[in-house]
This record gives C-alpha cells, structure tokens and sequence, in this order.
C-alpha cells in the first residue's frame, strides 16, 4: 500500500494506526523511515531483535540441531562460508519462525529515501511474494518524492500497489474530533466555537489538532468551562503563527530565492486560487517565464493547480504567514 499526502495531513497517524491493526492480528511489525537507511536498518537491525525476541539463541540452537539432524554443528556466524545476510534472507528467516501471522513493514518519509535502497526493498517484496509468504508492505510519503520513486524502473511492482492520497478532513469529521476529544473533559465548545474552529483548520488533521489544544488549554488556564467562538478566534493568529513555524518553515527551508519571490507574488495577491498571469505580472514577467518556477514548485507540493491556469496553496495559511512574519519568532 502506498500512501501518499501532504506535510501534516495524517501519514504518520495513518501509518500507526495500521500497525496496531497488524500488531492486534499477531503480525510482527517492522518500521524503518526513508531518512535514514531503511534497508540497512532492517537488515541489521530491526529483524534481527525480531527474531532474538521470538527465537532467543538457547532456544535456537536446539531447534537448529533437530532440523538440520547433523548432531552436535550448529550454525556458528564465523563460518566462512555464512553468506553476507540480505533483507530477503533475514526476512525469510524472521518469517520462517511464523505460524498463522506474518510481517509488516512500514516505511514512512519514503520521499527522502535513497532510490537504491526502495528498489532493494521492492524486489525483496516481490520475491518474498511470488513465494507467497505472509509478508505486506506499507509505504508513506509526500505525493510528489512518493511519485518519483514510483516511476523509477526497480520499482514497478510498487506502482501496482494500492495507492491512497490522503486529502483533507470533511467539515463535519473535523468538527467531530473536536467535540469527541473535549467530550467529558469539563471544558467544552459551544456549537458556534466548533464551527470556527473548523474554519481555521481547513480539514487540516494538524491545525485541528493545534486550533483544539491552544483553545483547550486557555479555558483551562482561565477556568473556564465554556469556549466561545470569540475565544476560538482569539488563538487564530497563534494558530497561524504555530503552523507557520513548524510546518511552512520547514518546508521553505531549501526553497531558491526565484521560487520564494513567486509565492510571495501569490501571497500578496490573497488567499484562493490566483491566476498564474497575474502572478506573472506582479513579478514583472510573462507567464511563459515563470512556468518553470511554477513547476518547481508544485514539485515540492507547496503549490498545486487549480484549475485552468489558476494555482493556490497547498497548505492552509501559507498565503498569511508569508505576508505577516514568514520566518519564525525570535525570542530573547
Ligand atoms: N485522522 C486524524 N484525526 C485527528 N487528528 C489527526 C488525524 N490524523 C492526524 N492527526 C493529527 O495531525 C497531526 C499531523 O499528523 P501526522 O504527523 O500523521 O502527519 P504527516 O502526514 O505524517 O505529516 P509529515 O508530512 O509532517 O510527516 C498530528 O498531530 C496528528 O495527531
Ligand atoms: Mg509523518
């Protein structure tokens, strides 16, 4: 399974949420991240206290002997001859301990990882099921890095697999989770409060989450037993602010100077769509020159079109925090 989305949407939470799923099954969960060296990492690693966790070596050596039957030989690891282990034989050495379970691997922040690497996983994969072993993979990333991967030639199997594109929350499930979340807490939204907040998270399972926890915690600090939309409005700018520092920033970090001077252009024109010539315009180009700008930039999911020649924001808030501070508060 691919899964694939903006920053903050909800891939890591997804991602847990399917683990636990495995783990309740009695499936052995193996997690590695795209940041540092996945394969290496479960290789070396992560399957190897696996299988010292089911099959302690006392256990194993005894069940080494019966199988092979050749008396006292066990399989020492200085043998000369022990082949350099791969994740698919450590895998299939995990999955040979398996009675009626089998193995997940997740691998989050897919977009960083190493191309190699993803090929090597991918057809480890695909031998592992070609042998039909018990073995499923989930993979979680940024669409665009998520895609190139994709597309690479080692990884056409992947290509196949089922692919969701995690968009954002419907009003009333984000409105859910936060008369759900306060629910018996003593402090709670009034109908009005919910739909304001609502309204400042734009589906945005992160924003839900900081917009609900800043009005929370306020109530809490005042004593207060009831937050009013006035009160949700009040932690707007702090919401924003929040946001800014912890998702835009981050993710403007490695942004050119030519491609900072576009979104600002957009940003100065307001929130929404914006037609790209008029982007174009403000920065004193033609639309033809800037299309190059423009691709890099959806490239890096921070813009995404829509509709004909028309480009908005990927992010909520990003427009408002490029006009206001931009960078992140400096504090003395
Ligand atoms: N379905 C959901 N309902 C409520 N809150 C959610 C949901 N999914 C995610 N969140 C909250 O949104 C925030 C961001 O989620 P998460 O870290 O999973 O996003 P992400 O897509 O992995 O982001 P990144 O690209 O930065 O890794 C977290 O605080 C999480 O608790
Ligand atoms: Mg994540």
């Amino acid at each position: 399974m691919v899964i694939s989305g903006a920053r903050g949407i909800g891939k890591t939470a997804l991602l847990t949420e399917l683990e636990d799923i495995a783990a309740t099954r009695g499936w052995i969960v193996l997690r590695a991240s795209g940041r540092d060296n996945p394969v290496a990492d479960l290789t070396d690693t992560v399957i190897p206290g696996k299988i010292l966790e089911l099959d302690p070596p006392s256990r194993r050596k005894v069940s080494g002997v019966s199988i092979a039957g050749l008396g006292s030989v066990s399989t020492s690891t200085s043998d000369p001859l022990q082949p350099v282990p791969t994740i698919n034989t450590r895998l299939r050495e995990l999955l040979a301990l398996l009675e009626g379970t089998g193995v997940l691997i997740t691998v989050d922040e897919i977009q960083d990882a190493d191309a190699e690497d993803i090929t090597r996983l991918a057809v480890a994969y695909q031998d592992l099921v070609r042998d039909r072993m018990e073995v499923s993979l989930v993979v979680a990333g940024l669409p665009f890095g998520t895609d190139r991967l994709l597309n690479l030639p080692g990884t056409t199997f992947l290509r196949r697999a089922e692919r969701y594109d995690l968009g954002p929350l419907t009003d009333e499930d984000a409105g859910d989770v936060i008369r759900h979340t306060t629910d018996g807490s003593g402090i709670e939204f009034t109908p009005e409060a919910v739909e304001t907040a609502v309204d400042i998270a734009e589906g945005y399972p992160y924003l839900v989450q900081l917009i609900g926890y800043l009005c929370w915690e306020t109530a809490q600090r005042k004593e207060r037993t009831v937050i009013e939309a006035a009160d949700v409005d009040r932690e707007r700018s702090e919401a924003v602010q929040s946001m800014g520092a912890q998702v835009h920033f981050i993710s403007l970090k490695e942004v050119p100077a030519g491609q900072r001077r576009y979104l600002s252009a957009m940003a100065e024109l307001g929130d929404g769509p914006q037609s790209t010539a008029d982007v174009a315009e403000a920065l004193g180009k033609t639309t033809g020159s800037t299309s190059d700008v423009r691709a890099r930039l959806i490239e890096r999911d921070l813009i995404q079109p829509a509709g004909r020649g028309k480009v908005e924001f990927t992010l909520p808030h990003l427009g408002e925090w490029l006009r206001g501070p931009g960078t992140v508060r400096r504090v003395q």
